[in-house]
């Protein structure tokens, strides 16, 4: 089979596209035929040796795939050849195949298209779990989302709409504020130009009730400074590559809630998150909420697909099209 492969860590330059042996399923295991796959900033991190987790090279990216069973491993049940699936994993969706652990795969919703279905997973289950599981966002409530123009952060502003919030959307840039206003947000910040904090207090009055943040670096102090009393902060991530350090008097004189969310644990903190899923699938089957897709690329321009989000480019969520074999 053709795959991505990484035979060291570095900047997306590194990935080649090479034919492989197909992978075969061990106990408990699914073999899926992959027709698309998207890109999250974490294959970035992980490229560069940068995320929590390492996985030794060479390796094949990609955490998030849509596709066709083609086999299963001893003692799995519920799923069988010819299924279409969606499905994450650590890496490995860079490929016409993938192996992962049956648990890992969810029945295609009906009616999703394959790149629809490559794009969703990763980003709304975070999005999901930090409106309504942490932050508890009730309608009317401002909502600031950073890097709004970005996956975690549109699969935000598209979720935060639908749960009746107002949403102020903060980006780089009026091509990238535009889509945002497109998705659903009421206000915009371009945080290049515009002062973050200042605008978020002309724009809510009091302050923002919850803020979601997968930037990071200088713009989360500022968001946490225009967070209203008794607020929410969410930290969800550093695209930025800086981890803010905040003096704590902030969230102690306001009594505001700072709460983190990783979605490779969820399962493991979240007993529930499996119904969140259902409810999440639920609202993409029947059009409430859909993906914003930036970009497609062919499994060829694997390394491109990777540039565009590693380089800031990226509007929404890049899809790698697999195809047919
Ligand atoms: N906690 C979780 O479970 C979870 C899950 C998925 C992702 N994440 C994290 O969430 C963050 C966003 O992931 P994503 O997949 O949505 O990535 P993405 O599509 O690339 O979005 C990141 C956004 O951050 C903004 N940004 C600001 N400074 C940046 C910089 N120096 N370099 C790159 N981007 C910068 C960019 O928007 P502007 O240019 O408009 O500012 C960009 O749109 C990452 O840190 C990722 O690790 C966390």
């Amino acid at each position: 089979m053709r795959a991505a492969r990484v035979h060291g860590y570095g900047a997306p330059d590194v990935v080649t596209i090479e034919e492989i042996p197909s992978p075969s399923p061990g106990e408990g295991q699914v073999r899926v035929r992959v027709r698309s796959a998207s890109v999250n900033y974490p294959d970035v991190l992980m490229m560069e040796g940068r995320y929590q987790v390492s996985v030794p090279v060479p390796y094949v990216p990609g955490c998030e795939f849509s596709g066709v069973i083609l086999e299963t491993g001893p003692g799995v049940t519920g799923l069988a050849p010819g299924q279409p699936v969606t499905g994450m994993a650590t890496h490995g969706a860079f490929a016409e195949e993938v192996v992962v652990d049956a648990w890992q795969l969810t029945p295609m919703p009906e009616g999703i298209d394959w790149n629809t279905a490559a794009a969703f997973g990763v980003t709304y289950t975070t999005a999901y779990h930090s409106l309504r599981t942490l932050a508890h966002v009730r309608p009317g409530e401002w909502v600031t989302v950073l890097g709004a123009a970005g996956g975690v952060g549109l699969a935000t502003v598209d979720l935060a709409r639908v749960m009746g919030a107002r949403v102020l959307a903060a980006a780089s840039g009026p091509e990238r504020l535009e889509v945002c206003r497109e998705r659903g947000a009421t206000a915009c910040v371009d945080y290049r130009h515009e002062d973050l904090k200042a605008r978020m207090r002309e724009i809510t009055g009091a302050g923002t009730d919850v803020t979601v943040d997968p930037v990071g670096g200088d713009y989360a102090e500022q968001a946490l400074r225009s967070t209203r009393p008794r607020g929410r902060f969410v930290v969800l991530g550093f695209a930025s590559g800086e981890i803010p350090r905040i003096p704590l008097n902030l969230v102690l004189l306001k009594t505001i809630s700072v709460m983190g969310f990783e979605n490779r644990t969820v399962l493991e903190h979240f007993p529930e998150a499996p119904a969140h899923r259902a409810d999440l699938l639920r609202m993409l089957a029947t059009g409430q909420i859909s993906p914003y897709i930036g970009g497609v690329f062919p499994l060829a321009d694997t390394a491109e697909a990777l540039k565009r989000v590693a380089d800031r480019r990226a509007i929404g969520k890049i899809v790698i099209d697999i195809g047919t074999a």
